[in-house]
C-alpha cells in the first residue's frame, strides 16, 4: 500500500489536516485506532478560536458550524461574590469565539473525509508503527482485521493524541518532554438544561473553580474542580448541581436550571510540551505534541496552527518543490504552543485552589481585582483567550 501523507488519528487534527492536503490534490490515508462511533461520541471542550474557525471554512466543513455556531463577545470572571465582564471583541479590536461542540465538528469532518477521493480512512487499525522516518523512507506497519499492512509514504503526520504511537516511536535520545501534572481534575457533567448565563463564566471560589459553559441555547456543560482521587459514581447529579451553587454568586445560582446530566466524567489536568515536534520524515501535530490545562480552551485552537502550518509546509513541498517550510515547521509551531501553554497555565493558576493555605486565595483575589481595574489587565486576558495570531511570515 502507498501514498503520499500517512496520517496516524482520525481526531480533528488528522480529519482536518487530510481536507486541508486533499483540496490540494495531496494524498492521505488515515489510519485510526477507534471506530467512527467511538471517536464521534467523545465529549470535549466546545469554544472555537479564530483560527479554528478560519481551517474549518478553508477546509470546506463550515457549513453547520457556521449556521449552529454560537458567537460569543465575552466571557464573565466571577470571584469573592463578584461578577467581572471580559468585553473580548472590544478589547481586541473586534475578535469573537464561537461556541461549537468539537463532537460536532469531528462529525462534519468525517462526512467530509469520507466523502473524498483524495484520502482512505482505514477505522481499528492495531498496532501502528512508524519505521524509518528518520532514514527518509518512512512506513507505517499495522494490522487490519487480523493482516499485517505496510504503508509506505513520503511523510507521516503524526496526530494520534497523547497517547498515540508516533511520539513513542521516537528514540529518547532525541526527544525532550516537558511536564506538570495538577494536583486537580475538572468533573464535567453535560445535560439538556438552558445555559445559566448566555456567555461562559469562570469562577473563582474557595470551594474550588467552577466553569459554566454551553453547546447551544438548550445544552449545557459544567464543570467541577474535583480531588484526583475523587470518582464519578461517588458524584450523583445532585450533589453536583449543589456543589456548583455553591461555588456561583448566589444571584447567578438562583438561576441554575438543573436536570439529568446526560454524561459525567473527570479529566486530569496536564502542561505538556514535546521538543522537537519534527524527526526526519515525521511530523507530530495536536495533542501528540501538547497538552494543556483546560482553563482556557487552548487543546484544539492550538492543534490548529499546527494542522495550518504544516499543511502549508506540504503544500509548498508537493506543489513548489519548496522545502523551507518544511524546515521551519517544529520552530514556528512551537512558539505558539509555548504561548498557550503559558496562558493555560496561568489561568489555571488564579482560577482554581492549589492547597488549604487562606494566603494563596487571598492573593489571586487580588491579582483578580487588579486584572479587572486594569484595561491592560483586562486585555491580556481577552488577548490570549480570543486566540494569538498565526505566524504570518510563514508562506
Ligand atoms: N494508532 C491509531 N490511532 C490512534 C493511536 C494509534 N496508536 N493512538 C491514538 N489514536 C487516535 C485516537 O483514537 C484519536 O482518535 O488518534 C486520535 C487522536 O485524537 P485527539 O486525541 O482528539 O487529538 P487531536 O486530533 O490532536 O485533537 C486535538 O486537542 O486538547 C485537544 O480536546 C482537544 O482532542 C482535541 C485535541
Ligand atoms: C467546554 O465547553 O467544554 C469548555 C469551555 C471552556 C473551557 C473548557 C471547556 O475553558
Amino acid at each position: 500500500m502507498q501514498t503520499q501523507v500517512g496520517i496516524i488519528g482520525g481526531g480533528p487534527s488528522g480529519l482536518c489536516l487530510a481536507r486541508l492536503l486533499s483540496l490540494s490534490g495531496i494524498k492521505s490515508v488515515i489510519l485510526e485506532r477507534q471506530t467512527r462511533e467511538y471517536v464521534e461520541a467523545r465529549i470535549r471542550a466546545g469554544i472555537l478560536e479564530q483560527g479554528m474557525i478560519d481551517l474549518m471554512r478553508r477546509a470546506k466543513v463550515s457549513e453547520r458550524m457556521d449556521r449552529e455556531g454560537l458567537v460569543h463577545d465575552g466571557i464573565v470572571l466571577t470571584f469573592n461574590g463578584r461578577e467581572e465582564r471580559i468585553d473580548m471583541k472590544k478589547l481586541t479590536g473586534g475578535h469573537q469565539v464561537m461556541v461549537y461542540g468539537q463532537t460536532e465538528l469531528t462529525k462534519d469532518l468525517y462526512d467530509a473525509v469520507l466523502k473524498d477521493d483524495n484520502i482512505t480512512v482505514i477505522f481499528e487499525a492495531r498496532d501502528v508503527h512508524p519505521k524509518d522516518f528518520l532514514e527518509g523512507r518512512p512506513q507505517l506497519d499495522f494490522i487490519k482485521d487480523g493482516r499485517q499492512i505496510a504503508l509506505d509514504c513520503d511523510f507521516i503526520a503524526g496526530c494520534d493524541g497523547y497517547h498515540g504511537a508516533s511520539r513513542a516511536s521516537v528514540p529518547r535520545g532525541m526527544i525532550t518532554e516537558y511536564e506538570r501534572i495538577y494536583p486537580f481534575g475538572w468533573l464535567g457533567l453535560l445535560s439538556d438544561t438552558p445555559p445559566v448565563h448566555e456567555e461562559l463564566i469562570y469562577a473563582n471560589h474557595k470551594r474550588g473553580f467552577a466553569l459554566c459553559s454551553q453547546r447551544s441555547h438548550t445544552r449545557s456543560r459544567y464543570y467541577l474542580q474535583v480531588g484526583l482521587d475523587e470518582k464519578v459514581e461517588d458524584w450523583s447529579d445532585e450533589r453536583f448541581w449543589e456543589e456548583l451553587k455553591k461555588r456561583l454568586p448566589g444571584h447567578i445560582a438562583d438561576k441554575l436550571v438543573t436536570g439529568p446530566s446526560l454524561e459525567k466524567s473527570i479529566a486530569p489536568l496536564r502542561s505538556f510540551v514535546t521538543e522537537p515536534m519534527r524527526f526526519g520524515n515525521m511530523f507530530l501535530v495536536g495533542d501528540a505534541a501538547h497538552i494543556v490545562p483546560p482553563t482556557g480552551a487552548k487543546g484544539l485552537n492550538l492543534a490548529a496552527s499546527d494542522m495550518y502550518y504544516l499543511s502549508t509546509a506540504l503544500i509548498a513541498h508537493y506543489t513548489e518543490g519548496r522545502d523551507d517550510l518544511l524546515d521551519r515547521y517544529s520552530e514556528t509551531a512551537l512558539r505558539r504552543v509555548w504561548a498557550a501553554v503559558r496562558f493555560s497555565w496561568w489561568f489555571t493558576s488564579i482560577m482554581h485552589k492549589f492547597n488549604d493555605d487562606p494566603i494563596e486565595h487571598k492573593i489571586q483575589l487580588a491579582e483578580l481585582d487588579y486584572l479587572m481595574g486594569s484595561t491592560a489587565g483586562q486585555t491580556t486576558i481577552a488577548e490570549n483567550y480570543v486566540g494569538l495570531p498565526f505566524d504570518p511570515s510563514f508562506k
